[in-house]
């Protein structure tokens, strides 16, 4: 798996004009999971800043209880407040976190921006513990960056 040659994927998927766009995202959600043996659970957040929360969109993976989050807390909700990546190699060792599932090991949240404005976010758990790089965030952010434009 190279993500280099994933972007070409990642654009034509959000280009079909045939799909709307939460379809595009969860056929996003899909790709990824497929693709990268250590993206077990991948989905978006989205934020309502009136209410200070999360809300769930597009994923693939277990069922989650998790459908609103109010900024702040869990990993998905810090990243709401900071505007920041937050890479968690252990979720173990993390105090403020959501536990979905005993089987998630390490989790990616990175932040999707649109004007400038931090609308939501990809959440990505893994059963691996610390399988995350830099790859792995400047990957995220040009799949954020391409999602931001059917804003
Ligand atoms: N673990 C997240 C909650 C969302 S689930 O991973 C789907 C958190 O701590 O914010």
């Amino acid at each position: 798996m190279n993500f280099e040659q994933l972007k070409p994927n990642v654009i034509q998927i959000l280009e079909d004009t045939s799909n709307d766009r939460d379809t595009k995202l969860k056929t996003l959600c899909q790709f990824l999971s497929d693709n990268v043996s250590y993206y077990n659970w991948v989905g978006f957040y989205f934020a309502n800043h009136e209410t200070k929360t999360l809300h769930l969109g597009p994923y693939v993976g277990a069922e989650t209880d998790h459908t609103v989050i109010p900024f702040g807390k869990g990993i998905c909700g810090q990243v709401a407040e900071s505007n920041a990546n937050f890479v968690v190699p252990d979720v173990s060792a993390q105090d403020n976190y959501i536990a979905c599932s005993f089987t998630v090991k390490s989790e990616i949240v990175v932040p999707l921006f649109v004007n400038g404005k931090n609308i939501g976010q990809i959440d990505i758990d893994s059963h691996v513990l610390n399988p995350f790089t830099e790859a792995d965030e400047r990957f995220l952010e040009f799949v954020n960056s391409e999602v931001s434009k059917l804003f």
